[in-house]
């Protein structure tokens, strides 16, 4: 029942997920639902990349597992750890949310409360960045903090007055100190727990895609079937990458199986492609030890074309001229007897009699 709100809330937060420029993450997604709706109150989902790892929410009030490895259990010290924090979270957003409800005078009416909580994990093990962020009625931001190891910010939103000096310098301390080690802790924790699907390694296979479209053509670039999600795609005209923005496309998507698909696609009008450039798709990946790359060169198939061309108009031309060959027999033969010759028929007849003359 309250899965269409989770697919929606990861949904909506998929883009932030992997805007990261650490290797792994962790981010708890929580919802807040005030007023009458079908889903429990409040609900927690926690993704190790893009991996949903556990379940949580208010009705059932204790967390499931939802990894793939579920062969080892989960401590009891672990699911009261997760428990609690889950409930604290909860706790939290119902706090204010009265607050918010309070400031602007909200009526009844659903009244949605997002937050995202997280770190991430460079490949190395060291940490990268912590960061929770919330969201009202999935407009407002309302109240961020960020640090990443070098800087730390802190966004009150609009919505309710923001934290004093002191209390920011004390959650600052709290942050550096204690929740970026415990965050990345879990991390690695349930890293390990799920290796076999999280240190997987797929190479990506490559295609040069010509299309045609209004106005000329599309050249495109397509990765797919590889994991992790993290690839370098980069398009080369003779040898040199095409600017980011003459590109389109160049988002990472799920391909439903595990793996991922990129695609980065270039314009290109009839007149650029008839000349003679060399296109090349290139992909690095943490699969690959070397490059892997795909060429095509325009101008080139132009030549194949014509090639292709003038051998079909010599086929056609040698196929005339046997039609006026035979034609021109039979009307020598025939001429006397018939003057209105249907040339079709003639010239099938004409071509089985051939053929029988042969054998
Ligand atoms: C809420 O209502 C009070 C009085 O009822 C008013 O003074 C206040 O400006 C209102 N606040 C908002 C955000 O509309
Ligand atoms: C941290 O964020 C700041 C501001 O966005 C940026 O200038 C800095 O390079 C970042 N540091 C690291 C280590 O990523
Ligand atoms: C499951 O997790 C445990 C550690 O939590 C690990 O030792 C074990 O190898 C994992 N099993 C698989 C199939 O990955
Ligand atoms: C096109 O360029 C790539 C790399 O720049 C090169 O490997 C390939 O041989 C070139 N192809 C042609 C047909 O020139
Ligand atoms: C992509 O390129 C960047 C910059 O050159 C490099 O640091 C990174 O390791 C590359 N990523 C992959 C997956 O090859």
């Amino acid at each position: 029942m309250g899965k269409l709100s989770v697919l929606l809330f990861v949904h909506s937060f998929s883009t932030i997920v992997n805007a990261g420029s650490g290797s792994h993450s962790l981010w708890a997604l929580a919802t807040y639902i005030s007023g009458e709706t079908p889903f429990p109150e409040f609900t927690v989902v926690v993704m190790l990349d893009d991996v949903q790892v556990t379940y949580y929410d208010s009705n059932m009030k204790h967390f499931i597992y939802k990894g793939h490895n579920t062969s080892d259990k989960i401590h009891d010290d672990e699911a009261k750890n997760g428990d609690f924090v889950f409930g604290v979270m909860y706790h939290h957003m119902k706090e204010r949310y009265f607050h918010l409800k309070h400031h602007l005078n909200l009526t009844e009416g659903v009244q949605v409360q997002q937050r995202m909580a997280g770190c991430e994990m460079f490949d190395n093990g060291e940490p990268a960045l912590i960061m929770t962020k919330n969201t009202f009625n999935a407009v407002f931001v309302d109240h961020a903090i960020y640090y990443n190891m070098t800087h730390f910010t802190y966004d009150a939103g609009k919505l309710l007055q923001g934290w004093d000096g002191m209390r920011q310098l004390q959650e600052k301390i709290l942050y550096e100190n204690v929740l970026l080690t415990l965050c990345i802790r879990t991390l690695k924790t349930i890293l390990k727990r799920e290796k076999n699907v999280m240190m997987r390694k797929v190479p990506p296979r490559l295609r040069l895609i010509k299309k045609e479209v209004s106005g000329g053509f599309q050249v495109s670039c397509l990765a797919f079937g590889f994991y992790p999600r993290h690839i370098n795609l980069t398009l080369l005209r003779d040898g040199q990458p095409v600017a980011e923005q003459e590109l389109t496309g160049g988002e990472v998507l799920p391909s439903g199986d595990r793996t991922y698909q990129l695609r980065k696609r270039l314009e290109v009008s009839t007149e650029e492609l008839k000349k003679r450039h060399n296109y090349t798709c290139t992909a690095s990946h943490l699969s690959l030890d070397n490059k892997l790359d795909v060429s095509w060169e325009s101008g080139a198939e132009r030549v194949h074309l014509s090639t292709l061309s003038v051998l079909l108009v010599m086929l056609l031309i040698l196929i005339l001229f046997s039609i006026f060959i035979c034609v021109k027999r039979r009307w020598s033969n025939t001429a006397s007897q018939s003057k209105l010759v249907n040339v079709d028929a003639t010239v099938s007849e004409e071509m089985n009699l051939s053929s029988d003359s042969e054998t």
